[in-house]
């Protein structure tokens, strides 16, 4: 009996260490997360506080029903607001408008979709919900558990100095890493104390650099123009996050949004739509879809835009391409329309290039030393020039 006992316990070791040895060569081999910058939906921008599993449910289908997904969108992430209380062991809890994380979780994936959460390394979340200090690692394996592929951790009440702030980030990077599960780690402190300098120590895939954006004109220029000179920061699993997209909230107009989608695939930055999918006009879904600019954003190369010229109101952008083009994005900030120039020396191509406009999708021919167009107030031209 007690024969048997033994050899069938050591049976099940080898069939676990098997087990082990079979998955270690493919963890090994998973590819590292936002090689190129994370695409997806989250739900603060639109439904704030107010958001249910419903919501998230009407999310994840809109993005497979309208051809978002198609086009790269498939993080579906839940922001504040879901928790509930720990239990007596410390684990989390969703609150009532998330009956049920797994079902949830297998829902979106089973739309090909993939799932992201929220929480703060203070005690609570900036909306007052309960925040993972000292659950680090009782939190990473619930959240592996129900099958969560992002966490965006955000620093709220968390309270200490540059190096308390690293400890925090990194005992998070270090507990998602421990259950084995790729999560896209997303750091959120609002750009402070130069976070791009460390994010990626702390296994940062991405980190706020601005405070909050809204869904007004000034806000998302002062923020997405005033990314110039952290270029250097960004590169392939790391990237600078200017935050969400508001494309299709409403208050901005049609050049508005096509200057804050340009902006935003130009600078390589996360694109996180931040509309009510399920009800979305056509220009909305035709400014988060355009295949050719958001193909800038998804650019192998990895390399963020700068600003190459910049003449009062108007701005010349450019982000190398891997194809050898360049994209570029001709800014309108003032109040009425106005030619823009990109001049070639500065696009860093020679006197004569191919110009494409992205928005139209249409060829505009071969130009000699530059290329002009008239923009719109608040507006962009944006075009790939091909050397
Ligand atoms: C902060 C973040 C926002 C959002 C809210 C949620 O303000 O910057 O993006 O996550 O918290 O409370």
């Amino acid at each position: 009996m007690i024969h048997r006992l033994i050899s069938s316990t050591i049976r099940l070791c080898i069939l676990v260490i098997g087990i082990i040895l079979l998955g270690l060569p493919a963890l090994a081999q998973a590819p590292a997360p936002a090689q190129t910058p994370p695409m997806g939906w989250n739900s603060w921008n639109h439904f704030a506080c107010q958001v249910t599993e419903a919501d998230v449910r009407a999310a994840a289908d809109a993005l497979a029903a309208t051809g978002m997904q198609q086009a790269g969108y498939i993080y579906v992430n839940i922001d504040d607001c879901w928790q509930g209380q720990r239990d007596a062991g410390g684990a989390i809890h969703p609150n009532s408008k998330f009956p049920d994380m797994k079902r949830l979780s297998d829902y979106v994936h089973a739309r090909g979709l993939k799932l992201g959460i929220y929480s703060s390394p203070g005690p609570k979340t900036c909306a007052g919900f309960e925040g993972s200090l000292g659950r680090e690692e009782l939190d990473a394996q619930t959240y592996a558990a129900w099958g969560i592929d992002y966490l965006k951790y955000d620093y709220c009440s968390f309270q200490g100095d540059i190096p308390a702030q690293i400890a925090a980030y990194r005992k998070m990077h270090e507990a998602l890493a421990r259950t084995g599960r790729p999560i896209v780690f997303s750091l959120c402190q609002y750009g402070m104390d130069r976070v791009w300098a460390w994010g990626p120590a702390v296994g940062g895939n991405l980190w706020r650099t601005t405070g909050d954006i809204s869904d007004n004109y000034d806000r998302m220029a002062y923020l997405g123009f005033g990314q110039n000179g952290l270029e250097r920061f960004a590169a392939p699993g790391h990237w600078n996050d200017p935050d969400m997209l508001e494309v299709g909230n409403g208050k901005m107009n049609g050049d508005e949004y096509r200057t804050h989608m340009s902006l935003w695939c130009l600078l390589a930055a996360p694109l996180l739509a931040g509309n009510d999918l399920s009800k979305m006009s056509a220009e909305t879904l035709a400014i988060l879809t355009n295949p050719e600019v958001v193909a800038v954003d998804q650019d192998r190369l990895g390399v963020q835009g700068q600003r190459v010229a910049q003449e009062g109101q108007l701005e010349v952008w450019v982000k190398p391409l891997a194809d050898g083009c360049k994209a570029v994005g001709l800014f309108n900030r003032g109040e009425s329309p106005m030619p823009v120039t990109a001049y070639f020396r500065d696009v860093g191509v020679g006197d004569a290039a191919a110009v494409r406009d992205l928005w139209q999708k249409r060829d505009l021919g071969v130009f000699h030393s530059s290329f002009t167009a008239q923009v719109p107030s608040h507006g962009v031209v944006m075009v790939k020039v091909k050397p």
